[in-house]
């Protein structure tokens, strides 16, 4: 007994949400992995403050890793996620089996262009997008839900979901969420309970750097000194560094300075076996 409706297959939820939208009901949903965290509860009160109900999907897709990825040990903890729902007062969850997504046979992937193709995480993650947005896209039109909320924590995904959204006609609305931080800055993501007590007394680091190159940007230092700074401060301090960039805030394009434009800082960096991402606004 989990305490909330779970709906296995794609019609079980159909129905669900159909019934809603008899009764007159906007309907949210929130797609995740699951190993819920607050970051995610955050994302159910804001679906809640658009519509009546709001479903959660948990669902580790294996089309977003690579081989040699963490598909195999991804947290999976649905017991517990379903309290943590049950106490946010969600409606429902979407836990579908690999086979109800991908039956045998299937062949298709959504092809991206645009922020998919940014240079940043798609440089060390080539299929991943592919796959995060095939599965968004599947979710979308499976639940027909209203309006599905992203967190900002993955800005580059919410760039590709938002894009792939509004080109494919999907006929529903992504809302944003700010990144939820633990107090010392650090960005709340499920990987996070892979670092070593060691890892995570460091791991807040990245947040600071970026809060520095933030305000460097902002006071007109030169853009491109200011970055490599703070590439170097956290090569130094242990980190294996994918990226740390300067981006246009919509395109995810190179600029040159604040004139070109919105800036957000995104970063990607491994401690040990642990990859963390983080991104804040200038
Ligand atoms: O951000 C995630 O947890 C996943 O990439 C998502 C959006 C649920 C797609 O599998």
């Amino acid at each position: 007994m989990t305490g909330i409706a779970v709906f296995e297959t794609v019609s079980a939820m159909r129905a669900a949400v159909a019934g809603w939208h008899v009764a007159g009901e906007k309907v949210g949903l929130v797609p995740t992995m699951g190993a819920l965290h607050e970051g995610h509860i955050a994302l159910v009160k804001e679906g809640q403050r658009h519509a009546r109900r709001v479903i959660v999907s948990i669902f580790v897709n294996p089309t977003q890793f690579a081989p040699h990825e963490d598909f195999k040990k991804y947290p999976r903890t649905f017991d517990d996620d379903c309290a943590k729902l049950v106490a946010a007062g969600a409606d429902a969850v979407f836990f579908p089996s690999v086979e109800e997504m991908y039956p045998a046979g299937f062949a298709t992937r959504v092809l991206l262009l645009g922020p998919a193709a940014a240079g940043l995480d798609d440089r060390f993650r080539p299929t991943h997008f592919e796959g995060v947005a095939t599965i968004c896209c599947k979710l979308f039109t499976q639940s027909r839900a209203d309006f599905a909320v992203l967190g900002e924590k993955d800005y580059q995904q919410l760039k590709v979901v938002t894009r792939m959204a509004a080109d494919l006609d999907l006929g529903i609305r992504i809302v944003p969420l700010p990144t939820f931080r633990e107090r010392d800055g650090l960005a709340m993501s499920s990987r996070n309970r892979y670092l070593s007590p060691e890892e995570r007394a460091l791991a807040p680091m990245l947040h600071r750097v970026m809060q520095a190159l933030a305000g460097r940007i902002r006071n007109r230092d030169d853009l491109f000194r200011a970055v490599a700074d703070a590439q170097g401060e956290i090569i130094s301090a242990g980190f294996e560094l994918d990226y740390l960039e300067a981006r246009h805030a919509e395109t995810l394009a190179h600029v040159t300075s604040l004139a070109d434009g919105p800036i957000r800082i995104l970063v990607a960096a491994r401690i040990g076996a642990t990859r963390l991402i983080d991104n804040i606004a200038v």
